[in-house]
């Protein structure tokens, strides 16, 4: 006998929050934490993005799009009962930072109609995915931000969303839902995990500061000088003959310490070695996306991730030109002795997310 419809869609909303083992969520790709989560409710999460995402020099104006033709056969062969929903992250985080253009959105919204799925955004930076929408894609160029951002929302079921990113706020971050089935499901797990709704979370001044926060990031003058910020650097960088993912993304500059550091196997870690020295040298603070974040298997196996990276994210509204400057002088006399730059192993390491917290040391 088949369920009630409304208990139908409250079993898939907790399928969407807790996936569990035997279900497999497919993404452009998982941020780190997303994929973490993913993994530790014992589901798998599964990274289709186009071929042109996977190298640092290939040149494509939406790198970070989702391929559709391996999106639909994986849903296919997996049975759309293993497929709880479709994600999609805008920008592209470990992808280099790279914007999903509207046509492929639309494109995955097609695929999951077909098969009932729900489309959710991480949408951490919606606003950069839009801006590079307004610049890049055929037919958008005299849109505004905010019609090109509804019309992203709108081929949307859910979205996820770290405010620290695209709501220019300090803290916080949300879930939204757009069905009440599934946010009476979130909300019946809040209660059993940390407390009802009202007992915590974030305070007035952190959520006036998230409104205004979304009000300003749409803003074109912000966004322009935003984008063209994080350019000057990648450019500066790619002209001095140092490998970046190309284009360069919206919220940061990411080196390619695969092609940099090439005396390294990625399982010595050239990215972490790039990271270190780069802190080492110049006190400049960024973070491995490669094969510590990305190479070890829920199983305990380690294999390469698909790109060694160095992400240098820039904070918004921090720097000056002149910092920048500095950033470029920097990186550019560590890359100039990369060679020299030894590689790492790691001492101990939690079974998730060790690239928070694992400790290395040099192989001699
Ligand atoms: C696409 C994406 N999703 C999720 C997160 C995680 O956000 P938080 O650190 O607020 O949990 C990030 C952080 O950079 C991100 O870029």
């Amino acid at each position: 006998m088949g369920r009630h419809p409304a208990r139908r869609r409250e079993l898939r909303g907790l399928a969407i929050l807790v996936p569990g083992p035997g279900k497999a969520i497919p993404n452009n790709t998982h941020f780190d934490t997303t994929r973490a989560n993913v993994e530790f409710s014992g589901a798998e999460a599964v990274d289709l993005v186009i071929e042109e995402g996977r190298h640092p020099s290939v040149i494509h104006p939406f790198k970070g799009n989702m391929d559709l033709a391996a999106l639909e056969a994986f849903i296919v062969e997996r049975g759309v009962e293993s497929v709880p929903l479709v994600m999609v992250t805008v920008t592209n985080n470990s992808g280099g930072g790279q914007p999903v253009s509207l046509e492929n959105l639309r494109g995955v919204r097609a695929i999951c109609d077909r098969y009932g799925l729900p489309l959710f955004l991480d949408a951490c930076r919606f606003a950069e995915n839009a801006w590079f929408i307004k610049q890049r894609e055929p037919g958008y160029a005299h849109r505004a931000i905010p019609e090109i951002v509804r019309e992203m929302a709108a081929l949307a079921d859910g979205m996820t969303m770290s405010a620290k990113k695209d709501a220019i706020a300090n803290i916080g971050g949300w879930l939204a839902l757009n069905d009440d089935a599934w946010a009476e499901a979130a909300r019946n797990l809040l209660i059993l995990t940390e407390g009802f709704p009202t007992y915590g979370g974030l305070a007035g001044r952190d959520l006036e500061a998230i409104a205004q926060g979304l009000r300003e990031v749409i803003d074109e003058d912000y966004l322009r000088y935003r984008i063209r910020s994080t350019a000057y650097l990648g450019e500066a960088l790619v002209e001095a003959g140092i490998p970046c993912v190309q284009p360069i993304g919206g919220h940061a500059v990411y080196l390619d310490a695969g092609s940099l550091l090439s005396h390294l196997e990625p399982l010595q870690y050239p990215g972490q070695a790039l990271a270190v020295a780069l802190y080492r040298e110049g006190g400049i603070r960024g973070c491995e996306i490669g094969s510590v974040m990305f190479g070890r298997h829920p199983d305990g196996s380690e294999t390469p991730a698909n790109m060694e990276l160095v992400r240098l994210a820039i904070p918004r509204r921090v720097y000056t030109q002149s910092h920048v400057d500095y950033v470029i002088e920097v990186v550019r006399w560590v890359a100039e002795r990369a060679a020299q730059l030894p590689g790492y192993r790691i001492v101990s390491q939690p079974p998730q997310l060790r690239h928070f917290t694992a400790r290395f040391e040099t192989i001699a």
